[in-house]
Order: C-alpha cells, then structure tokens, then sequence
C-alpha cells in the first residue's frame, strides 16, 4: 500500500509548482501535478533504463503500442489501429499542432469557457481567431449550452476543441452529451479535437469515460484525440503523449503540421509510459480512492465556508471554487496573502473562480483549507 500520506520534498527540484512560491509560506495548490511519487514500477523501470547508459535516439516500440491498443480495446471497446497513433512530446503541441493543421489563416476554433488555458491560446499562436461559448449550470451540474454553442460558430469555423473530462469543470460528459456536441460539429462540418488527458482520473464510480471518437464511426472520422500517461500517473515532466487519428487524410495534415518542429518524445517517458501502463493499475486504484476522498472534503468544507461554492469533482484533482460572492475585489490575491497558491480563474475565462488542486497528502490540503477558512473569518470579523 503506498503511503499517500507521506509528504515528498519537492523544493530544490526545479519543481514548477513548488518553485513559484520559493521561499514564501503560500501552499502551492495551482499547476496539475500531484504531490505523489509514481507508481514503484515507473520508478523502477526508469532505474534501469538510466543504468543501461546509453540515451541515444529512441522511437516507441512495439511493445508500447501493443499496450496502448489493448488497453484501449479492454476500457472502451475501442480498436485502434498501430498507424493511428502519432506520438507527441506534449498534449499542449497536440493542441497548437491540431489549431495548425485544421483550417487557414484566420480561420475560428470554438471551445468552451472556462477551460484549460492552452485551449484559448493555441488558435491564436496558430493564426486562427478564437470563438468561445459559456457552459452552463444547469441543476447544480456545468453542461454544454448547444445554443450558445450554435451562436460561437461562423461560417469560417473549422475546429471545435472539447476537454473531455473537463479541466477546470471536473465534469465526466455523458454519452448524450457527447452525442449532442458532437452533432453540432456535424451539422457545422467542424473538426473535433478532443483533449482526453484526464480519461483515467474518475472519482465518480457511477460514471465511466466515454472517448469521443467511440461514439460512431463517422464521428470518430472527423476527431483527432489527444491521451498520455502523464496526468494518470503523475509524470507529466517526461513529456510522452500522443494523438490518434482514424482518418488519414486527417493524420497526414496533422503529421504535415508537427514536422520538423515537435520533437519525439524523451526515451524516459517511454520507459515510464510501458511501465506505467503495464503494471502502474494497482497504484492507480489506490490514488484514485485517495483523491476521492480529497474530493470530499474539498467540496465539504469549501461549501461550508461564506462567499465560496463548488460543485462534485467527477473527474481530475481539481475543484473549480465560485468566489464571486467573497466581498474582494481579487479572490486569487485574497488566498495567496493568507498563505494558499491557487489557480486564478482569469486565467481560464473564468472572472471570479479558482481552481484548487488536490492532488497531495491529506495534511497540507487541511492546511490550505484552514488557510482559507481563517482568511474568511478575518474578513467577516474586520
Ligand atoms: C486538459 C489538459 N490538456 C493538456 C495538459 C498538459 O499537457 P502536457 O503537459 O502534456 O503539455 C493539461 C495539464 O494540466 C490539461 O489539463
């Protein structure tokens, strides 16, 4: 059983998250990575290939692809085939090569708001104008507003990108739900992108992960999906991720666009990718129910707190807080002077909220909300 519990020293590491607030007592509660160290296989695996000695250029193996494919047949009856994949050395170049790929010059790519930031910046690093539509709280729940949907759609639309499950909503989108955003960019003839990072990231049991691409055959034509190993089992600093793309005409603009400036991926993150994949399930099962337990209290106690609301997290280790009725000015600045480093929500097209991450050991959430607890009492009582 791994010891959750235990914090891991990450200062000195060059640990982005850590890094931020040297030196400064601010809990850093903001980039998506977890706390955690890896599953011992990954560990052990990148022990080995380091003690081989040589790094010299390194291509995926069979054995990785042969992996991937039954895992994806085995979770979601999925049959991808070996050429379907095209490997990237980061979900963030999958975004910007797919906005490069799809369309021309000033073309639009809609998405939702709020969303993962790299969503809103690729179209215009790729010379594409950005479209946005709101989601909607419907019955406590964030779900695709199709109207609004329909209305950020112009005829020089050509890309839609979906964050599936949803950074920062949590949300795991039902099978309807796909069905009907996925009819939408039918009707409008839009590609879809859909970023599936956080697929194995589920808190919610009720609910299972739905790959957009396995709704219907031609749905699966028209979607370019982006998965890695990386959020899953928290080794996003070896840089290994991939698209897969059914259609060829559609893979050849994307390789076309990737070419020459997306390097391989790291040989690391291979090694840690098969290892991961191979024998990483049991350590998955058990953060997964460490996380949810997180969950809980996160949305216990935040919903427990004046001027703050948050919804059930199904997916990821982020909770996305409503703040917009703390008495403040800047919620963000507001929680870092009382010691707690979270996601400003600006940042995702969304004024007012805040992303928190928990994904680290139980003492140091407790201390983060109690930070933020105290923070609000003093505000009540000034
Ligand atoms: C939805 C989403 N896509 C992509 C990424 C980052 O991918 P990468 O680190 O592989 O560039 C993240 C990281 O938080 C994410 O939440």
């Amino acid at each position: 059983m791994i010891d959750f519990d235990k914090k891991v020293n990450r200062s000195g590491t060059g640990a982005v998250k850590w890094d931020w607030y040297k030196d400064r007592d601010i809990l850093p509660m903001w980039v998506a990575d977890m706390d955690f160290t890896s599953p011992p296989a990954v560990i052990e695996a990148l022990k080995q290939r380091a003690e081989h000695g040589v790094f010299g250029y390194t291509w995926h193996t069979r054995e990785l692809v042969d992996v991937i494919i039954e895992r994806l047949h085995r979770l979601y009856q999925w049959q991808v085939q070996p050429e379907w994949i095209v490997w990237l050395s980061g979900l963030v170049s999958g975004l910007n090569v797919t906005c490069r790929a799809i369309g021309e010059h000033g073309d639009s790519v809609v998405t939702t708001i709020p969303v993962y930031p790299p969503f809103l910046s690729a179209p215009q690093n790729q010379d594409r104008t950005l479209a946005t539509f709101m989601m909607a709280k419907n019955n406590g729940d964030w779900q695709f507003d199709l109207d609004a949907f329909e209305k950020a759609i112009s005829p020089t639309s050509c890309l839609f990108i979906l964050c599936n499950p949803h950074n920062p909503l949590g949300r795991i989108f039902t099978r309807n739900e796909l069905l009907n955003v996925a009819e939408v960019c039918e009707k409008h003839d839009l590609i879809i992108c859909s970023d599936e990072i956080h697929c194995d990231l589920l808190l919610d049991r009720d609910k299972s992960h739905i790959p957009t691409a396995t709704l219907a055959p031609e749905i699966a034509e028209r979607t370019i999906t982006l998965m890695a190993p990386s959020k899953t089992f928290n080794i996003a600093g070896l840089g290994l991720s991939f698209a897969i793309i059914s259609n060829e005409g559609l893979r050849k603009k994307f390789e076309r666009a990737k070419q020459g400036i997306v390097p391989y991926p790291n040989l690391f993150g291979y090694t840690a990718a098969l290892a991961a994949y191979k024998e990483g399930h049991v350590w998955l099962q058990q953060v997964l129910d460490y996380l949810r337990e997180n969950a809980r209290i996160v949305y216990e106690r935040i919903n427990g707190l004046s001027g703050l609301f948050t919804t059930p997290v199904e997916a990821t280790y982020l909770a996305w807080i409503d703040a917009r009725h703390l008495p403040i000015e800047n919620a963000h600045k507001f929680f870092e002077n009382a010691g707690v480093g979270l996601s400003d929500g600006r940042e995702f097209n969304g004024p007012g909220y805040l992303r928190l991450n928990f994904g680290c050991p139980r003492r140091m959430l407790a201390d983060a909300l109690d930070r933020m607890s105290d923070a609000i009492q003093r505000l009540e009582s000034a």
